[in-house]
């Protein structure tokens, strides 16, 4: 993947942190997809009283993509970390958010990019993270 796409998508996604509404974990993390058609929709983590109700970032980006009409996507960009913190974690995507990501995207292609920095990340595919997963190819 070019490597200015990557830091592109990497500084998107600490940017959408800093609207992380975290006031229970306290855990603040933002989300950077990129579009087939090369645009980039960012999402933040929204927490909720009601627990449950918490929506991950990577899922806002994605539902946000969605709705406004974009369906293909080839790697998301993740920065996560603790509110006040002083280096961001390697925030690998939730179970759930992985099944969300894997609606939408093949899995041997699109690029899940964890990252403390633009100078330190990590890279992997989603079948790396979500293996022998099921999809909606199943339900043909
Ligand atoms: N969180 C995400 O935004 N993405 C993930 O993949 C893992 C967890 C958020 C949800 C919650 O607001 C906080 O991190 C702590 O779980």
């Amino acid at each position: 993947m070019n490597e200015d796409i990557i830091i592109q998508l990497i500084g998107e996604a600490i940017q959408a942190r800093e609207n992380s509404y975290a006031p229970y974990s306290g855990y603040c993390v933002g989300a950077a997809l990129l579009c087939s058609d090369g645009g980039i929709i960012t999402g933040c983590n929204v927490e909720n009283a009601s627990y449950g109700a918490t929506n991950c970032a990577e899922r806002t980006a994605v539902f946000k993509a969605v709705s406004e009409g974009r369906k293909s996507f080839t790697a998301i960009a993740i920065a996560g970390g603790k509110e006040g913190a002083a280096e961001l974690d390697y925030a690998y995507p939730c179970g759930v958010c992985r099944q969300v990501l894997r609606e939408f995207c093949e899995p041997s292609a699109f690029i899940v990019i964890v990252c403390r920095s633009s100078t330190d990340y990590k890279i992997m595919t989603l079948e790396e993270l979500l293996p022998c997963s099921f999809g909606p190819d199943n339900l043909k």
